[in-house]
């Protein structure tokens, strides 16, 4: 079987492309990506040589080239997560999150579609996404898979968008396709855009931790190797024109997820017991910044046997364990365009 899998030089897709190339050798895996900002071919330098795995620099968004592609290499199967994904940059640039994640995403699924017609079974497009498309939630309630999509910010609408036009061409054009929709990662590889990375980072350089807004906003964490994991189980067992919610049963404030990473990093440093606490800066909010996501992963949980496997203090402990002990790849990440990026973010 010949697997494409977009974004694998990104946070997930790394973990996805070593878990499929490391478990599954009767596949022949194949890796696109552009290598923007956040693609790192880093982050698979342990598998690179592997002889069931090949990287190809492109474009999702080049019809030309991806229709060559397919014609090329008769993928059976795209597992899609190439894509803009931070939510701050959309709000700088929303129109570079519809071209990735609504043109590109289009653009496979065309060339998907008109590569694969006369195959039959064991086929399958899998589209991942996030539950930022389901909007804000109040102080109570969960993500359900029925839950009516309310985007909120440009990159949650960009998101919602594609996975309307995956559901649209899997009726229309009778493409098998499968869906998933998961919270917020955390874990080895991260771009230090996001959240912990970037408070990893600054606790190192002993910076302030700009937190928007009052820190009251709630996130429910999933470590990504779990998110790994559910991907390998959905895409070998979950249902064809199905959406599964993924999720870590991990609802934290971000205040009190910012004070505990605090906790955790002083120890490993070995600084005074609330050092870096006071380090925390509240900062203007985030515009559009939705209160709280939290997932009923229990679809999941039920038809694929599918949990968390680690604590949020374990993994959290194993991912500041890991940027410490990859200060080369935290100082070639941020250096260069990263710089210009944070300041005109949090100056
Ligand atoms: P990331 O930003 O770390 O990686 C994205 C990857 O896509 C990068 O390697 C980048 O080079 C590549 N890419 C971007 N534009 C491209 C293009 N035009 N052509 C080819 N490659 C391109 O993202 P991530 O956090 O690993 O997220 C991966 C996917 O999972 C995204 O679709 C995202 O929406 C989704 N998701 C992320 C989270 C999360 O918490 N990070 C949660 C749920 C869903
Ligand atoms: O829920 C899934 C989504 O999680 C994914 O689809 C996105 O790709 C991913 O980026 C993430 O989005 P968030 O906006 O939730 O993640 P981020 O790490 O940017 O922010 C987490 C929370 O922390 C959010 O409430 C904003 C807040 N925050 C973030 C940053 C970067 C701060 O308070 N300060 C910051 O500097």
């Amino acid at each position: 079987m010949n697997i494409l899998i977009t974004g694998g030089a990104g946070f997930i897709g790394s973990h996805v492309v070593r878990r499929f190339v490391k478990k599954y050798k009767e596949y022949n895996i194949y890796n696109l990506d552009l290598l923007t900002y956040a693609g790192n071919l880093e982050n698979l330098k342990d598998i690179e040589n592997e002889e069931n795995y090949s990287f190809i620099k492109g474009d999702i968004n080049d019809e030309n080239f991806i229709n060559a592609l397919f014609f090329k290499y008769k993928f059976d199967c795209v597992i899609h997560l190439a894509a803009e994904s931070h939510v701050d940059r959309s709000i700088i640039d929303p129109l570079a999150f519809v071209k990735t994640n609504v043109f590109g995403t289009i653009n496979l699924l065309n060339a998907f579609k008109k590569h694969n017609q006369n195959k039959g079974q064991n086929r399958r497009f899998y589209h991942i996404s996030t539950d930022e498309v389901y909007g804000t939630l109040g102080q109570t309630g969960l993500f359900t898979e029925s839950t009516a999509y309310s985007p909120n910010s440009p990159y949650s609408a960009s998101k919602a968008s594609s996975d309307h036009f995956v559901r649209a061409y899997g009726e229309t054009y009778g493409i098998p396709y499968v869906i998933s929709n998961c919270s917020n990662n955390y874990g080895p590889n991260q771009f230090p855009e996001k959240l912990i990375p970037l408070f990893i980072n600054n606790i190192i350089n002993n910076k302030p931790l700009p937190v928007y807004g009052d820190g009251n906003y709630t996130r429910d964490w999933l470590y990504v190797i779990d998110h790994a994991l559910a991907i390998d189980l959905i895409f070998h067992k979950g249902e064809n024109h199905e959406t599964y919610n993924i999720g870590g049963f991990n609802e934290w404030k971000n205040i009190d997820l910012v004070k505990l990473l605090c906790a955790q990093m002083d120890d490993k440093l070995e600084r005074e017991p609330g050092t870096s606490e006071k380090l925390i800066t509240f900062v203007k909010d985030r515009p559009g910044h939705d209160l709280r996501y939290a997932i009923d992963a229990s679809k999941i949980n039920k038809s694929l046997d599918w949990k968390p496997s680690v604590t949020f203090e374990q993994g959290l402990s194993k991912t500041i364990d890991w940027y410490l002990s990859n200060k080369l790849w935290l100082e070639g990440v941020t250096s260069g365009a990263y710089k210009n990026y944070y300041l005109k973010q949090y100056s």
